[in-house]
């Protein structure tokens, strides 16, 4: 099996599954090219390599037991610790071989998110972990498949003015397409936007036309997050983006939405309606050419008001990340 060597990506932590979906039944993911089965123990969630070390048969076939993980073909069944304890088809006595154990990845949860490594991670915690405000209402958004390079599908969220026509009448107007002057500055490690002030039509879809300010903020290769302020009001929504690299030209992406405002607003109207965003957005970057970022600025035209992708795929040539781009 072909092991990716991306050590700016295998040693992050990817949402690799909305926490509430992992129940009793193995689920299989895909991380960096490496099938994955996640699992759900007495002792929290596990993450496997999901291939039966017997005759290669995908574990997330199988069924969890007693925090056991039994493979569907011959029922071998492996602890939470990737060890098979039990070989039925060895004769009472008979031990099991030492080597019979899968490969195990890291794993934890948190924030209604499983989370990966597949090797030991830079940080104990996801990196947006410190940065969620507990004092606003959290919505888990996703998983959302897409077709197209993971840093493709964050740069298209760190892009402006694509607003006003991908999600015309929603979260820009073409009328109103020019994008103001800002920075991007390294602030506490975070490659963070200067203010881009933004008229939303309706931009939450609660119907009401804004202006808006918004703040992006890079936080990892895979992981950012806008900040949005409206004008003359105290409400406060940050939207984080988490994109879990699959295959090069295939990824899923989660989001955590927070916000102090319309509580008595149930959570589906705002998952259906950045649903229909995401949809928008699929379009557009399901279709782009090359399929894998360019990170050499040569590559493709910039304009002033694309200093946040700009930024964006200077860090990714920084860190040495090759998943997904060019
Ligand atoms: Fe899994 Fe035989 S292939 S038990
Ligand atoms: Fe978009």
């Amino acid at each position: 099996m072909r092991t990716i060597q991306d050590p700016a990506l295998s040693r992050e932590w990817h949402p690799a599954a909305v926490a509430a979906e992992v129940q009793d039944k193995p689920l299989a993911v895909q991380l960096l090219g490496e099938k994955l089965v996640l699992f759900r123990t007495g002792s929290g969630v596990k993450a496997f390599r999901d291939l039966c070390i017997h005759r290669g048969v995908p574990l997330s076939l199988g069924k969890v037991e007693k925090d056991h993980l039994v493979c569907a073909y011959h029922g071998w069944r492996y602890d939470a610790d990737g060890a098979c304890v039990c070989i039925p088809a060895l004769p009472a006595g008979q031990a099991i071989p030492l080597k019979a154990r899968t490969t195990t990845f890291y794993c934890m949860e948190s924030l209604g998110f499983v989370w990966v490594a597949l090797e030991e991670p830079h940080e104990k915690r996801p990196v947006i972990e410190p940065l969620v405000d507990h004092s606003l209402l959290p919505i888990v958004m996703g998983p959302y498949p897409v077709e197209a390079s993971a840093p493709r599908v964050v740069e298209n969220f760190l892009d402006v003015s694509h607003l006003m026509f991908v999600h015309e009448g929603m979260l820009g107007d073409a009328g109103y397409a020019e994008i103001n002057d800002y920075e991007v500055r390294m602030e506490d490690g975070v490659l963070r936007s200067g203010e881009i002030r933004v008229y939303q039509p309706d931009p939450d879809g609660r119907g009401r036309g804004v202006t808006n300010s918004y703040i992006y903020e890079i936080l990892s290769p895979m992981s950012v997050r806008l900040i949005k302020h409206t004008e003359g009001s105290d409400e406060q929504f940050h939207l984080f983006l988490m994109v879990l690299p699959e295959t090069e030209h295939s990824c899923t992406a989660f989001m955590l939405q927070l916000r102090n405002y319309a509580e008595e607003v149930p959570d589906s109207v705002f998952i259906d309606f950045q649903n229909t965003l995401m949809a928008q957005d699929k379009l557009i970057v399901e279709r782009q050419n090359p399929e894998l970022l360019p990170l050499d600025l040569q590559a493709e035209l910039h304009l002033k008001c694309d200093r946040v992708s700009i930024a964006y795929r200077r860090m990714l040539k920084e860190l040495g990340v090759t998943f997904g781009t060019d």
